[in-house]
């Protein structure tokens, strides 16, 4: 079956409440558990701004909007679901834990896609009972639009799965790319943080500024340094705090300064 009938999303943050979103105006059904006492309003206004950027994007007719339900538990969320996606924040024993119960509950055939930003599949799947079909879906941020999605086995993951879910996410309008091996943060972040190190060494040797370099290279500014943000959230380890920290930097990352009159990062 390569069509989603089903989705349950299991974290409704930024990305979780972003994946429901994909999934809804595609056209499926979501179940949502999120403990957050707010989760309703935080999921709502994120399905909001990715109603509001289709409307911007395309004036071809949508599907039918899938139904959002909120549920209170884990085993509920799961029930009758074909593909579900965990997107809790970004702690091994917590999602190991999380996917071990989605695990327990979901019917055996459906997909556990999981949103990590960096940890190894091998080390989520460690404790299931059906480990063969786990594997990370790597998202980018805003979900419902960037239709990139890397796949990651682990040891145990089958290759029939990583083919199900690329299948499964093409009429979802999004491009599953089946990475070779595991690694920590594979492929996407790690080329993101090679171009984001030697933009900051570019404005540590005196090359250029936030400031210069948003003007002449605005791509490379929102991708590489991710905005004037982002720099000022130095060091690295702050800026990567939702993320699983890189293993090694190959090359060492450069202090900068930033200066308090115009909020330029330049070099000290
Ligand atoms: N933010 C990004 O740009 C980005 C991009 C790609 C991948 N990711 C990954 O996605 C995952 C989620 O990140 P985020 O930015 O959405 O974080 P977030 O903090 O915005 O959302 C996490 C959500 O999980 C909920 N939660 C906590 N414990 C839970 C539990 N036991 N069961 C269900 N829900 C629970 C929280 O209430 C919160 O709403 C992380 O693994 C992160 O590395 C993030």
């Amino acid at each position: 079956m390569t069509k989603i009938t089903k989705a349950a999303c299991i974290g409704g943050g930024v990305i979780g409440g972003a994946w429901a979103a994909r999934f809804l105006l595609a056209g499926i059904d979501v179940a949502m558990f999120d403990p957050h006492p707010e989760a309703e309003r935080i999921v709502g206004e994120v399905l909001a701004n990715a109603e509001r950027a289709y409307a911007m994007l395309t004036m071809a007719p949508l599907p039918k909007k899938g139904k959002l339900t909120f549920v209170k538990s884990i085993e509920e969320a799961v029930q009758g679901a074909d593909w579900i996606q965990e997107s809790v924040p970004e702690r091994v024993d917590l999602k190991r834990n999380v996917i071990t119960q989605i695990d327990a509950a979901a019917p055996p055939t459906a997909l556990i896609g999981s949103s990590t930003s960096g940890i190894m599949p091998t080390e989520l799947q460690r404790d299931m009972k059906h480990p063969e079909r786990m594997f990370v879906a790597h998202p980018y941020n805003p979900v419902y639009l960037l239709p990139l999605a890397e796949l990651v086995g682990g040891e145990k993951t089958s290759k029939a799965t990583l083919q199900d879910a690329k299948a499964k996410l093409a009429p979802i309008g999004m491009k599953g790319v089946i990475i070779n091996k595991e690694i920590e943060a594979f492929v996407g972040d790690r080329l993101l943080e090679a171009v984001w190190r030697e933009g900051l060494w570019l404005i540590k040797d005196d090359i250029c500024d936030t400031r210069n370099a948003r003007r002449r290279h605005p791509l490379f500014v929102r991708h590489a340094l991710g905005a004037d943000g982002h720099v000022r959230d130095l060091p690295y380890r702050r800026r990567r705090s939702r993320h699983a920290p890189l293993p090694r930097p190959v090359r060492p990352l450069p202090v900068l300064a930033v200066d308090q009159a115009d909020g330029c990062c330049r070099s000290r």
